[in-house]
């Protein structure tokens, strides 16, 4: 039977294992290190490792290189290809990517499941395995029964995981909630023993007042994708809006604000503009309304497709600017485009709108020019048919227009004055409602926006 009393003794931290260092694990490691526990970081990529193991973070994250350093010279966190140094920790969370399947809207879970077989190899009685990946509804029992097939002592337990990127260490040292998925709820024995376990991982927040929530496998596994859905509707409301704002020349920056005052609504999440990409909100409504289907429940999310198409509009209706501002053509035109990661504080690239666009422009004849203070390398691996430039000068200079599409601080506080000469129309328009209009008009620019009045 599964018990705590069984498992690797531990004086102030556990041991545990995380499996998967990307965005979401390599985080996670580092931050159960900070919170006193002895941590296996282990990942498939050898390459990954080696720079996870020599303190380098392999992706850009603020504060994570620090935490890296500061937690690897206490010897108390480590990684490894070697899935056998698993064995013996006390809890070991999954932390495998679930991206969305080729051609199909389902979330592909070869991943998970190659982890989970790959570490059942190594688990022992009076262990937890932690699922923390984005699954769909059912993917916890699913497991909990492979878990009791080979090692019947342990147990599973899926605790999700809301940290954003650009924001991870604060999110997961400091949550804003935490929420336990066990067996039966905790009403059984095998339930509050994995219950225990989870807060002593997280005994450090919990001593904080971290609101708790312990349910079944099924609600916790739909919290996430509820929680990111929510977050999607909201942003493709404000872009609806934006879009009416357009026809009426409205603008829908005063209108979020003013919404926004309302605190049942509140003012997060209200920001119009190029609309939500990224490695998780496109992909798990999509896997959303697949699960969906599959529970004979595909009703009940077809709203998702229409977030999902208002988010998609607005890539095409800034192409659509961009050709307007230019005179109805984007053939050979100087296209000047700052940012290419899906949002600021991040190098991810994956399902950027900044880069999207940038890759429409080019295949409708636009000469495009990109830069990034952190994503560079990824666009150029992924859109090598633009060009590239290390500043914003490089970027704008002989510009027809400027594209701000995703809205680094830097960008924001760009001056009109320090481009004016650089460019050869002073056009810019804002994918992001990032910049005061006024200034920019009275500096002689044409500035546009999406759901922002034209002059
Ligand atoms: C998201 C969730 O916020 C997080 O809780 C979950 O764990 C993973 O998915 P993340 O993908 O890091 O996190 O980014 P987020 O900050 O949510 O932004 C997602 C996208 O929405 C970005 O492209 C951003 O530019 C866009 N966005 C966000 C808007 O367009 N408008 C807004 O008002 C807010």
């Amino acid at each position: 039977m599964f018990s705590q009393r069984s498992r690797a003794a531990t004086v102030r931290g556990m041991r545990m294992t995380v499996i998967g260092c990307g965005y979401l694990g390599a985080v996670h490691a580092a931050c159960m290190a900070e919170l006193g526990h002895e941590v296996i970081g282990i990942d498939v990529d050898p390459e990954k490792v080696a720079a996870l193991q020599a303190a380098r973070a392999p992706f850009f994250e603020p504060g994570l290189p620090e935490l890296l350093e500061r937690t690897m010279a206490t010897g108390r966190l480590r990684f490894t290809t070697d899935m056998a140094e698993a064995a013996g920790s006390a809890v070991h969370f999954v932390c495998v990517g679930t991206p969305q399947k080729r051609g199909e809207f389902a979330a592909d879970m070869k991943y998970v499941d190659s982890a989970v077989d790959a570490l059942l190899e190594h688990v022992g009685a009076g262990e937890l395995v932690v699922g923390k990946s984005t699954v769909p509804v059912g993917t916890a029992a699913r497991l909990a029964a492979k878990v009791a097939v080979r090692e019947p002592g342990a147990a599973l337990a899926w605790n999700p995981e809301f940290l954003r990127e650009g924001h991870a260490v604060e999110d997961t040292l400091t949550p804003d909630r935490l929420v336990y998925g066990v067996e039966g709820g905790a009403e059984t024995e095998r339930g509050r023993s994995a219950k225990a376990l989870l807060d002593e991982v997280y005994a450090t927040p919990l001593k904080r007042g971290t609101p708790l929530i312990v349910t079944d496998y099924q609600t916790a596994e739909l919290v996430k994708v509820a929680a990111n859905s929510f977050l999607a509707t909201k942003i493709s409301f404000i872009n609806a809006m934006a879009e009416l704002c357009e026809k009426v020349n409205a603008d829908v920056t005063q209108l979020a604000d003013a919404i926004g005052h309302d605190d049942r609504i509140g003012r997060k999440f209200l920001n119009a503009g190029l609309g939500f990409g990224g490695g998780c909100l496109p992909k798990d409504i999509r896997a959303f309304m697949a699960r969906a289907g599959e529970l004979g429940a595909d009703q009940t999310l077809t709203f998702l497709r229409e977030v999902d198409s208002i988010n998609m509009r607005r890539r095409i209706r800034m192409v659509d600017l961009a050709r307007e501002v230019c005179d109805g053509s984007l053939i050979g035109k100087r296209v000047a485009v700052l940012g290419a990661a899906f949002k600021p504080l991040s190098d991810d690239i994956r399902d950027s709108p900044a880069l999207n666009v940038a890759a429409q422009i080019r295949l409708q004849g636009g000469d495009v020019v990109l830069t990034d203070p952190a994503a560079l390398d990824n666009a150029r691996k992924s859109v090598p048919d633009i060009s590239f430039a290390e500043t914003v000068e490089d970027t704008v200079r002989g510009a027809d227009v400027v594209l701000l599409l995703t809205e680094w601080k830097q960008y924001r506080d760009l001056e009109p004055a320090a481009i004016s000469g650089l460019v050869k129309e002073k056009r810019i328009l804002d994918g992001r409602n990032a910049l005061d209009p006024a200034r920019w008009r009275a500096a002689g620019w044409t500035y546009r926006a999406l759901g922002r009045p034209r002059a």
